[in-house]
């Protein structure tokens, strides 16, 4: 068995590569060992600003015997094939979300692990920053009583206005569900557990976007799925429910909503799509908000990579699992579903809820890993 720091290999140098890279590179336990891209020199690149041992092909990664968690960071389109092929290798995999585009390839890739002996994980790993782990604590300890239901809403013009290549956020597995949904649903399933089924309305502004940054700007990118979904949530069990706004298409940015009504009160979460912020906490029969101050780790895009990397070391269980993203997934795919289809469409899959986070979880602490 390895001992020491977990060596990790890096596919996909893009936009989000940084938030990654900038973090990854500062924790004890991980050791970022190589970088590969289809786009080799944006591989080299990224390799020399944070000081990466490796960098190359995807093929040079994978022969690479030092890397043992693969951190899959390429457009939702490749993440089943790259993280395959990370498998085959005999490396542990941590997907960017979406965790694949379709059911049965979640399904294929969660079986491939479990055949080899390894692990798939998945962002979003924002959930277990300080921000929204305060609050899933809140709920565990029964702040505002039994949970009933929840109202969470994501509204803005879109990304194409700053992300330089954003042909994918428009494409299958894109758009404001798949994009931003993993954040939010995620969020739900986390205090509530499973979702057992879904109604929802879709629509599309746009038949094209216009890149707004960058080399291809002026461009034109096709819209192939909706811009704006409105869902209706059942949980599966309890009888609590949420609505959901996910929307690409509002010249107005609401962004990072989320509210859980409970029998006792409410609570306004920070926005789950950032590892910081404070609660505000409502409780019943009173008029005055309280606030429950973040605590916890707020070290950024990562600390899901940390605490793969830790369990693998010590046998534990990895938070953000394959099996919670292949919830959220399918939970995306049955609302997409029930707009194509106008009826209430049944979530099959259920997830597990996973522990919260210690509040003093330490990214920067070197742990003891044989
Ligand atoms: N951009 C963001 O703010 C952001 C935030 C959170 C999560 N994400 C997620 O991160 C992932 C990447 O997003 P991004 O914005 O960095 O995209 P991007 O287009 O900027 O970068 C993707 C990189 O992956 C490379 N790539 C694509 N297919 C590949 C393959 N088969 N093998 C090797 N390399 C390949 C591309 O060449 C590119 O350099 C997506 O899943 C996205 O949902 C992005």
């Amino acid at each position: 068995m390895s001992r020491g720091p977990v060596g990790v290999g890096v596919i996909g140098a893009g936009v989000i590569s940084d938030q990654y890279l900038s973090n990854l590179t500062t924790f004890p336990d991980v050791t970022v060992r190589f970088i590969a891209d289809l786009d080799v020199p944006r591989a080299e690149a990224q390799a020399q600003k944070y000081g990466v041992p490796g960098s190359g092909s995807v093929e040079q990664l994978l022969a690479d015997d030092s890397v043992e968690i693969v951190v899959n960071l390429t457009i939702p389109a490749a993440h089943a094939d790259v993280a395959h092929r990370a498998l085959d290798a005999g490396k542990h995999v941590w997907n960017e979300k979406p965790l694949t585009t379709d059911r049965a390839s979640a399904t294929e890739l969660l079986e491939h692990a479990g055949r080899a002996g390894l692990r798939v994980a998945c962002a979003p790993d924002t959930v277990l920053g300080a921000g929204i782990q305060t609050a899933l604590r809140a709920v565990r300890e029964g702040v505002i009583g039994a949970p009933l239901s929840a109202t969470t809403m994501m509204l803005s013009p879109g990304p194409e206005s700053w992300h330089p290549n954003p042909a994918f956020l428009f494409a299958r597995g894109g758009g404001p569900l798949f994009d931003m949904g993993p954040y939010y649903l995620t969020t739900l399933v986390s205090a509530f557990g499973s979702i057992g089924s879904v109604a929802a309305a879709a629509s599309m502004a746009f038949p094209t976007r216009t890149v707004g940054s960058g080399p291809l700007a002026g461009t034109d990118v096709p819209v192939e799925v909706p811009t704006h979904v409105g869902a209706l949530l059942r949980f599966a069990d309890g009888g609590a429910s949420a609505q959901s706004t996910f929307s690409f298409q509002s010249a107005l940015a609401r962004q990072g909503f989320v509210e859980i009504t409970g029998t006792d009160g409410v609570l306004v979460l920070p926005d789950p799509n950032r590892f910081e912020g404070d609660t505000v906490l409502w409780r019943r029969g009173s008029s005055e908000p309280e606030t429950l101050t973040a605590v916890g780790a707020t070290a950024g895009r990562g600390i899901g990579v940390l605490d793969l990397a830790r369990a693998i070391r010590t046998g534990g269980s990895e938070r953000a699992s394959g099996a919670l993203a292949a919830h959220v997934l399918d939970v995306m795919l049955s609302i997409a579903d029930a707009a194509d289809t106008d009826r209430f469409v049944e979530v099959a899959s259920r997830a597990p809820q996973p522990e919260p986070l210690p509040a003093d979880w330490d990214p920067a602490a070197a742990s003891d890993l044989g």
